[in-house]
């Protein structure tokens, strides 16, 4: 079946706390919306390109290096700026739905609520690494945090997910 046309790009994100089901649900509409035919390109953050594959790893999975607070935030923008001039914008423009798991909400509830670093300071790094680029829907889904923090770490914890539990309630009090 050939692809069905939209006037316009569409940009979805989806954001909430570890385990909430972000990764489960946006690969369910990704295919959902596959399945009827729409051109759609699926991405997620941190990665969605080889520099962000790298950063990725680093910022999730290199226990053996020290990480800053702020250099966790750099890492996530750099990673974001990456992502956005390489995959999200250019599909946007080709008229495609962009499904992406976590955007720069993510950096506000986690580096900003969770990391306790300067809202402001956040916002304004989102802006210039996205370019002002704002989501067109964004997906919020919720889960108690010792819940979340459990059904998350069936698959191994990450370096995000060892952060206290008083950091992972922090990040969902912006929900
Ligand atoms: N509604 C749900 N009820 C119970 N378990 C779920 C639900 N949604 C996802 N899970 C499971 O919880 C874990 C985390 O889900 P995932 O989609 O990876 O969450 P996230 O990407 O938000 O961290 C996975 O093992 C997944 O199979
Ligand atoms: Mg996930």
């Amino acid at each position: 079946m050939t692809a069905r046309k939209l006037r316009k790009g569409i940009f979805i994100t989806f954001e909430g706390p570890e385990g909430c089901g972000k990764s489960t649900q946006s690969r369910l509409l990704y295919d959902y919306l596959r399945e009827r035919s729409y051109d759609c390109v699926y991405t997620r953050e941190p990665g969605g390109t080889l520099l962000g594959d790298h950063i990725r790893h680093i910022l999730l999975h290199a226990n053996e290096i020290d990480i800053t607070d702020l250099a966790e935030l750099f890492l996530f923008e750099a990673n974001r700026s990456q992502v956005v001039k390489e995959v999200i914008r250019p599909n946007i423009l080709k008229k495609r739905i962009v499904v992406c798991d976590r955007f720069g909400d993510a950096t506000v509830a986690y580096q900003g609520y969770g990391g306790r670093l300067p809202i402001k300071v956040i916002k304004k790094l989102n802006y210039l690494a996205t370019g002002g680029l704002k989501p067109d829907l964004t997906i919020i889904l919720d889960v108690d945090t010792p819940t979340g923090l459990k059904r998350a770490r069936r698959k191994g914890v990450d370096r995000m997910e060892k952060k206290t539990i008083a950091y992972h309630r922090r990040v969902r009090t912006v929900i």
